[in-house]
């Protein structure tokens, strides 16, 4: 794949029908608990990006049996702890975050040490956010640079049962915690701020004794360890961090509509759709169904005017942070300031996406005011670029790719935008699905 997209030209208007790969956070969960299981398990759909590439080459290192077949992908369990592996093993995360913070948590037993690497981006990010609380079951870790990749794992022969606050809204943090559980006899006990909650569903689902009381702010999360897990099958629905581009190209290109069948609507997930419905956007969710706890649904988007800027509530802000990059193009067009707060943790992520994502609007003429942990964006509904952007050297960030790609195809300009090979991640179908839209080659 040529690694640069030029574009020159706006989309032009659209009615169509799409479906967008599957989930990688159910994607990588699944690999990773399918692992602990006792027999075959099976999973339809499953995303088929590098993140969930590298988990899967992760459990083989990891003694691991897997087959992939044309529609679908196997793995043979071999229980808690069941993992085999040579001395001196190395496995890589490559970009991925949530693969290099879960595993962490199925590894606290391991009797020798096992080195985790990363990509030039994942290893940037803190690792202290789940090596600290992994110590408290005993584990111990050595690194070169504190709570930075690479770093060794070495498992714990006695265990404590350990209780950890999860304050900052992570769900890899939070995951792999739970994951951890699964080895630890006892109850561990996890107090966790709101984030996406598909690790508790899944363990509701395969029958780990989990118990769950909900507040506002925070979820009591107690977890027992199981005698064992039973093999399982699962259909991986559409993911709504992919959709979110598509959204914003719809409601960007007059006269257009789309649907996009079969997504991921976990509420824990939707605050793209909450956000964007706020500042004025036509966006329908189809025909509701429920699978294993999770919610999905066809999403039907029309083109919207007249959008309004928003004072944007943090309490939304976990259940988009995947999203934000994308959110502030539509803020970038909607009429007045928009507001975001308490997001330092967007700078965490594959590249510091708030800091990158005003960047780009401050090049495409928007004005911004931005914080350390906060963004206000001037909005210019009659925004047109009639200039050359170059999007280059932005840690090869996927979500910073497509984020640049659909504001060319709404706000017009020259683009040239590098590191296409980045969408090959999360979302391999993204320039396919856009070609079908366009109904031509891009
Ligand atoms: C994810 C959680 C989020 C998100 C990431 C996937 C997950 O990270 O940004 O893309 O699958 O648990 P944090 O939990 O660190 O916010």
């Amino acid at each position: 794949m040529k690694s640069l997209l030029k574009v020159n030209k706006k989309i032009n208007s659209f009615n169509q029908e799409i479906k967008v790969d599957g989930d990688k956070s159910l994607s990588i969960r699944w690999v990773l608990l399918a692992s602990q299981t006792i027999g075959r398990c099976r999973a339809y759909n499953l995303l088929m990006s590098e993140d969930v590439f590298a988990a899967i080459d992760t459990i083989k290192e990891l003694g691991i049996k897997v087959k992939i077949y044309k529609d679908y992908c196997d793995i043979f369990g071999n229980g808690i702890n069941g993992f085999k592996y040579k001395k001196n093993l190395t496995i890589n995360a490559k970009n991925s975050g949530t693969l290099g913070r879960l595993i962490l948590g199925l590894l606290i037993k391991s009797p020798q040490k096992i080195k985790l690497i990363g990509d030039k981006s994942l290893s940037k990010r803190d690792f202290s956010r789940v090596t600290i609380p992994l110590k408290k079951f005993g584990v111990k870790f050595f690194y070169k640079k504190k709570g930075k990749l690479p770093l060794s794992i070495l498992g714990s022969k006695s265990f404590k049962n350990i209780k950890y606050l999860e304050n900052r809204g992570s769900a890899q943090c939070k995951s792999s915690v739970m994951l951890a559980a699964l080895n630890s006899s006892g109850t561990t006990f996890i107090k966790a701020k709101k984030s996406r909650n598909h690790s508790e569903l899944i363990f509701k689902y395969l029958k780990i004794p989990i118990k769950i009381k909900k507040t506002k702010k925070y979820d009591f999360i107690d977890i027992k360890q199981p005698k064992k897990i039973k093999a399982f099958n699962y259909k991986i629905p559409g993911d709504i961090s992919s959709s979110a581009f598509f959204i914003v190209l719809t409601v960007l290109t007059a006269d257009s509509k789309l649907l996009i069948k079969n997504v991921n609507i976990n509420s824990s997930r939707i605050g793209i759709i909450l956000i964007l419905k706020k500042m004025g956007a036509k966006i329908f969710l189809k025909n509701k169904k429920n699978y294993r706890g999770e919610k999905i649904s066809d999403i039907l988007i029309k083109s919207s005017k007249n959008l309004k800027a928003i004072n944007c509530p943090p309490e939304l802000n976990s259940s988009a942070i995947d999203e934000f990059l994308i959110i502030f193009l539509i803020a970038a067009r909607a009429k007045g300031v928009s507001h975001f707060k308490n997001l330092s943790e967007l700078n965490q992520k594959e590249s510091p996406r708030l800091d990158f994502g005003s960047k780009i609007l401050n090049m495409m003429g928007i004005k911004t005011e931005l914080t350390k942990d906060s963004l206000k964006i001037h909005g210019q509904p009659n925004l047109k670029i009639t200039k050359l952007i170059t999007v280059k050297n932005y840690l090869k960030d996927h979500r910073i790719f497509m984020m640049s790609t659909i504001a060319a195809l709404t706000c017009g300009g020259k683009w040239k935008i590098y590191d296409k090979d980045s969408i090959n991640t999360s979302f391999p179908s993204f320039i396919k699905i856009l070609e079908k839209i366009n109904n031509k080659p891009l």
